[in-house]
């Protein structure tokens, strides 16, 4: 093995997984992916031969899972390269594009493709596409750090003519969640200065994948079968993920892969009907998550005026300014809550100012909504309450709660 690769191997392990796609449309008879396989020097097929797996394992592995994991990633393939046609889109950033042949398909249309990995996968990538396709302006393999915003927005610098649909496929289930945050931030900074969407299937990959392997072997698969690992960042929380997308700045939308599957998948061809077909739905299902870019306005008001109490909310990027006046008690601290609930809803929250100076009474539900919006900033920011009166004083010290807060 090339003394590089080796390396690179110990320090991110999952570039060798970008194989098998290729590898799957390979043994699929795809032309382009047959040429390309050769000229990267893999073979056609992957084969189950970890030394941990016992007979019935890799038994399970080779007559079950494969062709179960092979109907997903070319469905994944080819619906997203669909998406692209159906959603219109003339530029393409494919992040990671790993060994796809998706450049060798997009190089036949008049998509601008971008395809962005890892230097080790460019380095190997870029050549073996050039001596397929030549070279062509519409093509372009660029080495990048996801994580790392100049390298992104160096690679699709040129992309002027147009909005941009970015793809991950197989890259966030691999992230720590620090990580994560910067892959969601740096393609929302590209998406906000070239418009456009992001869509990817990653989080839906094992609920699919047991869906798949129902239809086949009627059993899920489990255990160190289990492929990729349960990922530990936010996007793969069931009751997280669409909060997290949204305090990143996104919306958030679903497409399921039954709307842009181009007819039926090479990889069901010997499958019995009924078994290819329970194979089909379970895949249908898979729904590609499509994030676009909220246009956050930098100020955003709110105001609430009811029984003697007002309050006026405005958010300033992440800052949220509050100014109260009259009285906080059991009947208006309700109204308070709701109102700081949407505002946080509507995106991350790191910092809370309370003016007072207008405050006349807090009463103990009204200082509860203080200690939740203190409690939900989680050490990330701090909750500042500001031109306290001295009775409004009087009263959080005999609380005891003057001290919590900054004040
Ligand atoms: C499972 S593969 C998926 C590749 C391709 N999208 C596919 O469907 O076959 C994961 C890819 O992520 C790439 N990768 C890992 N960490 C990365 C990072 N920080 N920035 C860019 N690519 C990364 C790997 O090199 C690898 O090609």
């Amino acid at each position: 093995m090339d003394e590089r690769i080796k390396i690179f191997e110990e320090v991110n392990p999952i570039f060798t997984t970008a194989q098998s796609c290729l590898r799957t449309f390979a043994g699929l008879g795809d032309r382009d992916s047959i040429l390309l396989a050769g000229q990267l020097g893999f073979n056609n097929e992957g084969k189950a031969d970890a030394d941990n797996l016992t007979p019935e394992m890799k038994e399970f592995l080779e007559h079950k899972a494969a062709p179960g994991f092979k109907a997903m990633i070319e469905a994944r393939f080819l619906c997203s390269n669909q998406i692209i046609k159906d959603f219109g889109y003339k530029q393409v950033l494919d992040l990671p594009c790993g060994y796809t042949p998706r450049g060798i398909k997009l190089s036949q249309s008049d998509v601008k493709y971008y395809g962005c990995d890892l230097p080790v996968v460019i380095r190997a990538m870029m050549p073996a596409f050039e001596s397929i396709a030549g070279r062509s302006a519409n093509i372009e393999y660029h080495e990048v750090d996801a994580t790392n915003y100049s390298s992104v927005k160096e690679a699709v610098k040129n992309a002027g003519g147009g909005e941009v649909l970015v793809t991950t496929e197989g890259l966030l289930m691999y992230l720590t969640q620090s990580e994560l945050e910067e892959v969601f931030s740096n393609i929302r900074r590209i998406l906000a200065e070239y418009g456009g969407r992001w869509i990817t299937t990653d989080n839906e990959i094992v609920t699919t994948q047991n869906r798949v392997m129902m239809a086949i072997a009627g059993e899920n698969i489990s255990g160190s079968l289990a492929s990729p690992p349960t990922p530990d960042n936010d996007f793969f929380r069931p009751l997280r993920a669409e909060q997290f997308v949204k305090e990143m700045g996104f919306d958030l939308e679903f497409t399921p892969a039954s709307e842009h599957m181009p007819g039926g998948l090479s990889s069901l061809k010997g499958m019995p009907n009924e078994q290819a077909d329970a194979v089909l739905g379970a895949i249908g299902e898979m729904r590609f998550w499509v994030m676009t870019v909220r246009k956050e306005e930098a100020r955003k008001e709110d105001r609430i005026e009811t029984n003697g109490f007002k309050a006026e909310i405005i958010r300033d990027k992440d800052a949220l300014n509050i100014r109260l006046s009259g009285r906080l008690d059991t009947i208006t601290s309700p109204d308070l809550l709701t109102a700081y609930r949407k505002a946080s809803e509507e995106g991350r929250i790191t910092a809370i100012t309370v003016d007072m100076e207008e405050l006349d009474y807090v009463s103990s539900a009204g200082v509860r909504v203080l200690l939740i919006m203190h409690k939900e900033l989680k050490g990330n920011g701090s909750i500042k309450l500001t031109n306290m009166n001295a009775a409004v004083r009087e009263i959080l010290d005999t609380m005891g709660f003057s001290e919590l807060f900054e004040c």
